[in-house]
């Protein structure tokens, strides 16, 4: 029996394929590393590079791997690019996403761990968000999210696929080995620390009269390693025979664009210089996770919710790795 993890290339996929084979779990990893980097799988994981629409592919992988469950981190994940390249979104998150589905349930995999994102909430009616929010995505990114969310509870109903939709807020910091490593880079941390390595000359932020104490957007930041346990806790809520469910990840506290500047300042003990924007389309001012669930369905206890020690972690990973994984 192995999982298949989607994606694992990328930033929290290869963070929770080390974490699941530290718990003696098999894994199998697919992307094609449209995104991801070969080097963040380590070489004894099966890696197949391919696309997750490959349905030939994707059943081949099922039969020889014995796979019971998957873990589908695979996606495009920048809301601006998904508001300038709708049909990119909707190809590669929904409609391949769907190609996935139907081979997983044609192989007889039923369980799911699906990311999702606070995305799907759009601009919040209430802080913090719980899974009872209305999903209204403000940006192309998060209605592709829901889309499957909403595919998947269809397919439960008729085909018995058992899936727990994790509703990721803003994940961050890193392990000793793996970190934080788009291109090009949009996330805030790493970008705070590009501009104190001197990569960048600065950090751009974008909105500076939103309704937040400084007017700058309000984010949850929820360690890497949090996340992923979280995922190695939803195997074990599925492989216990519990119903589907949606589950937000966050720590339930939120940090303003230039509240994580000055504590990457404190942390770096470096200069970190601004620039301020207007608005960017699609960025709802506040995103802070009511996380309760989390902890009540799942039992999970982030580990590592200060906000210093998060980027200190990705700090350390980034001062040994400047260039990521290139
Ligand atoms: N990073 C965050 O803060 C955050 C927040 C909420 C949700 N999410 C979701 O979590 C997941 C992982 O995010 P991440 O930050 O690790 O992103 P990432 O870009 O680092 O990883 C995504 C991986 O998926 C692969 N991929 C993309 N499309 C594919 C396809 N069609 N076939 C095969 N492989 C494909 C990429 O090559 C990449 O390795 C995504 O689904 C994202 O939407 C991330």
């Amino acid at each position: 029996m192995a999982i298949l993890v989607t994606g694992g290339a990328g930033y929290i996929g290869s963070v929770t394929t080390e974490f699941l084979r530290s718990r003696g779990e098999q894994v199998v990893v697919l992307d094609n590393l449209s995104r991801g980097h070969r080097a963040a799988v380590a070489p004894e994981v099966p890696f197949y590079e391919g696309e997750i629409g490959n349905t030939e592919l994707v059943t081949s992988i099922a039969r020889e791997h014995d796979i019971d469950a998957c873990i589908h981190f695979a996606a495009f994940a920048y809301v601006g690019e998904s508001v300038s390249q709708p049909a990119l979104y909707y190809e590669n998150n929904l409609e391949q996403g769907i190609r996935l589905l139907g081979a997983l349930v044609a192989a007889g995999v039923r369980r799911v761990v699906f990311s999702s994102t606070c995305a799907t909430y759009g601009e919040p009616q209430r802080i913090p968000i719980d899974e009872g929010h209305p999903q209204l995505p403000t940006n192309p990114y998060g209605w592709s999210k829901l889309f499957v969310e909403r595919i998947l509870a269809d397919y439960d109903r008729a085909y018995d696929l058992k899936f727990v939709a994790l509703r990721y807020f803003n994940a961050s910091g890193a392990t000793p080995e793996r970190g934080e490593h788009h291109e090009p880079e949009t996330h805030l941390i790493p970008l705070v620390l590009k501009a104190a390595q001197r990569e960048i000359e600065r950090v751009t932020v974008f909105g500076s009269d939103y309704a937040t104490t400084d007017g700058t957007c309000v984010r949850d930041y929820i360690h890497v390693t949090d996340l992923a346990a979280a995922h190695a806790l939803s195997l074990d809520y599925l492989r216990s025979g519990n119903s589907s469910t949606a589950i937000n990840l966050g720590n339930g506290q939120g940090y303003s664009v230039l509240e994580v500047i000055d504590a990457a300042r404190a942390v770096t003990g470096r200069e970190i210089a601004t620039e301020m924007q207007g608005r960017r389309s699609g960025d709802p001012s506040h995103l802070v996770a009511d996380s309760a669930r989390a902890r009540t369905v799942l039992g999970w206890q982030p580990q590592q919710p200060d906000l210093a020690a998060i980027i200190g972690s990705a700090w350390e990973w980034h001062s040994k790795r400047p260039q990521g994984y290139g």
